[in-house]
């Protein structure tokens, strides 16, 4: 059977994706979905209590909420926080992509879509032979791009673009995401890529932290053109 969700990807590390992708199960689960979430391969660990663990997979699972073990949701994790084959190395270990695809599948199961965090940007190397790239091919999923609204994103969301299409996959579209107040420089941003990749699937607004928590500014997110890309036939 046909895997049903989605590959969140960006332009970047730090440009949004964690953020982005736990406001879309949230959304998502909203509209009645069981939705998972995946964090493949994480790098960057922090020990509570025995146990190591990596914050983007843990606000994953916390978004989607399902009585899971972590290691369902996050199968490869590294303690170093560097590129994925750098730190499997210092840890002597090959990341294995039919390890990851078969996690995929077992949340797939259990769930009517699931919603995947990629590592770094597109053409990271998982291990000596395999990248970002590679899994992506290998998991199937419709990709959606986030590009992070500062100075450059115009390029490296080009370079992006261009190199998921090269992958042979559906590029699902992008999102466009405000990693600071919306100003006159990040409108500018979103119009050009509008006219060089066509329309956001969404545009997320910034975010302000008030006490060291993300205030939800928009609770309600327009999500109908990602159900689109998670269940086509689904009605909303
Ligand atoms: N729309 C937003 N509003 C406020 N803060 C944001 C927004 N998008 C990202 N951030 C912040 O930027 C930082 C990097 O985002 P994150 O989602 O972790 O990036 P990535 O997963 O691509 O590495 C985090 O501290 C996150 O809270
Ligand atoms: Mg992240």
């Amino acid at each position: 059977m046909k895997r049903r969700g989605i590959l969140v990807t960006g332009t970047d590390t730090g440009i949004g994706k964690t953020h982005v992708a736990v406001r879309l199960v949230r959304a998502l689960k909203s509209t009645g979905l069981k939705v998972a979430a995946m964090k493949p391969v994480a790098s960057g660990a922090v020990k509570v209590g025995d146990v190591w663990l990596n914050d983007d997979a843990l606000a994953l699972q916390r978004a989607a909420g399902l009585d899971i073990p972590y290691d369902w949701v996050n199968p490869s994790l590294f303690r170093m926080a560097a590129s994925p084959h750098l730190a499997a190395r210092v840890e002597g270990v090959v990341v294995d992509l039919n390890r990851l695809v078969e996690a995929l599948d077992r949340l797939a199961a259990l769930a009517d879509c699931v919603v995947v965090e990629g590592v770094g940007g597109w053409r990271v190397p998982l291990n000596d032979d395999e990248d970002m790239a590679d899994l992506a091919r290998r998991f199937d999923l419709p990709v959606v791009l986030v590009v992070g609204l500062r100075l450059g994103c115009i390029n490296h969301a080009r370079l992006t673009a261009e190199a998921i299409l090269d992958s042979g996959l559906v590029m699902g579209g992008w999102i466009a995401n405000e990693l600071s107040p919306q100003s006159q420089a990040s409108q500018d941003m979103l119009y050009a890529l509008e006219e060089i990749i066509g329309p956001p699937l969404l545009k997320m607004p910034f975010e302000p932290l008030q006490g060291g928590a993300v205030l939800a500014t928009n609770n309600h997110i327009e999500i109908v053109e990602i159900l689109r890309l998670v269940a086509p036939s689904a009605s909303i």
